[in-house]
């Protein structure tokens, strides 16, 4: 079975999101396979998005990921990475559709709510980092 990574940032576990975003993915059929609450410090946050190191927004980035606690959680179900990516909507929240997790609680590019990974490459090296006994 496929399976995917997310992190609802700071902005959605310090506005309460964190319930009614699980359980959006648990009604379409995913299963929880682990979850977890932590803050990103400097160092975690430059590991994680490593593929950023070096972009314009990528201080922007590390400033609001380790602003305060995040939930992270592995998703297990069929097409895992491009449902729960269909799910989110677009990275930039106020060009997101209407239903989409960021088209519905969001409206900022840095500040969107939620983290999935792109491809299955990405979760590999995602869970690895923060779910290394997954
Ligand atoms: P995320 O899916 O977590 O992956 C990288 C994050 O960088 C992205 O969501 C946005 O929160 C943030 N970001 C800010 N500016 C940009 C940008 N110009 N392009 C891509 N991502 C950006």
């Amino acid at each position: 079975m496929d399976r995917t990574l997310v992190v609802i940032k700071p902005d959605g576990v310090g506005r309460r999101l964190v319930g009614d975003i699980i359980s959006r993915f648990e009604r379409r059929g995913f299963k929880i396979k682990a979850m977890r609450l932590f803050e990103f410090d400097s160092k975690l946050a430059r590991d994680f998005y490593s593929p950023h190191i070096g972009k314009p927004f990528f201080p922007e980035l590390e400033n609001f990921i380790t602003s305060g606690p995040v939930v992270a959680a592995v998703l297990e179900g069929n097409k895992a990475v491009d449902v729960v990516r269909s799910m989110i909507g677009d990275t930039k929240s106020f060009e997101a559709a209407s239903g989409t997790i960021r088209g519905d609680y969001g409206l900022g590019y840095t500040d969107n709510v939620i983290h999935a990974s792109d491809s299955t490459e990405s979760y590999a090296r995602e869970s690895k980092i923060l779910f290394p006994n997954l």
